[in-house]
């Protein structure tokens, strides 16, 4: 194991071993999925470009898990604040930023489906495979609530083949007892047409969506961007054929 955390290290990622002895196996392995091989720093700098996330003046990172995508957004933007319902999350993205130095990060344990910012806040919310644990139109309110006008809300969610990956790739071949378990969990839910959905479709979210809000994009991990179709997947694009990731743009009317 502390192979893997000398793989995040080498990374760019600073994480140090007191953090790293405080985490659970799921936890661990859930650090060194997104952290640790392709997904340098400068992978996520390449993506947020890709994205043209840049030059705003407050994000929000709804459900930031440990913090990474909120510490390279404070790269290229004035204040970034970070909310994860799981206060053990939240912990170690403040650890995290101080050790990446990202002053301009504020982390708090926060739900997403409602929030103590004040409303017309943000000027982009940054939702990265998040929102499906939440109720979707909860969320959709009150991301509309808290966003400016004329900002922009991304999500990114599991598609089919993210599932069937976790399946058969990590639970049944490598043998990974936890990711077996998760995929099977998620199976389930993915069956249960419940409004928190693993599975969010263009009809489904348009059935959701607030009347200000309006969809910019929805597509394949990797092909939408702000002004322009970009082609960066930071995900497996596609297991047996069936895709692994969507995203979706969507824009507050002024
Ligand atoms: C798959 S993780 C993604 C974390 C992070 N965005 C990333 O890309 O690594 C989903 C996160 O959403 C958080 N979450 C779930 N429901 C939430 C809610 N209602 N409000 C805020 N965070 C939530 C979970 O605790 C978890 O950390």
């Amino acid at each position: 194991m502390q192979n893997e955390l000398d793989k995040i290290n080498n990374n760019g990622w600073n994480v140090s071993k007191k953090i790293w002895n405080k985490l659970d196996d799921y936890e661990r392995s859930y650090l060194i999925f997104e952290l640790s091989n392709n997904k340098s720093k400068q992978v996520y700098r390449k993506r947020l470009d890709a994205l043209r996330f840049k030059d705003k003046k407050k994000i929000l990172d709804a459900g930031c898990g440990f913090g990474q995508w909120s510490i390279i957004l404070s790269e290229k933007n004035k204040i970034v604040y970070g909310i994860d319902t799981l206060k053990r999350r939240i912990d170690i993205a403040k650890t995290l930023k101080k050790q990446n130095k990202a002053s301009n990060c504020f982390f708090t344990v926060g739900n997403m489906e409602k929030t103590r910012f004040k409303k017309n806040y943000f000027d982009l919310i940054f939702c990265n495979g998040s929102i499906w644990f939440t109720n979707c139109e909860s969320t959709l309110n009150e991301f509309k609530r808290v966003l400016k006008r004329n900002g922009r809300i991304y999500f990114s969610f599991a598609n089919f083949g993210w599932y069937l990956k976790l399946l058969i790739k990590d639970g049944i071949i490598k043998k990974n007892s936890i990711n077996f378990r998760k995929s099977i969990e998620f199976i389930f839910r993915f069956l249960q047409k419940k409004k928190s959905r693993v599975f969010l479709t263009k009809k489904f979210i348009e059935r959701l969506l607030p009347n200000q809000l309006e969809i910019l994009d929805y597509d394949f991990e990797g092909k939408i961007g702000l002004t322009e179709k970009v082609n960066i997947s930071f995900y497996e694009s596609r297991f047996l054929f069936f895709p692994s990731m969507n995203e979706i743009l969507l824009r507050k009317k002024s």
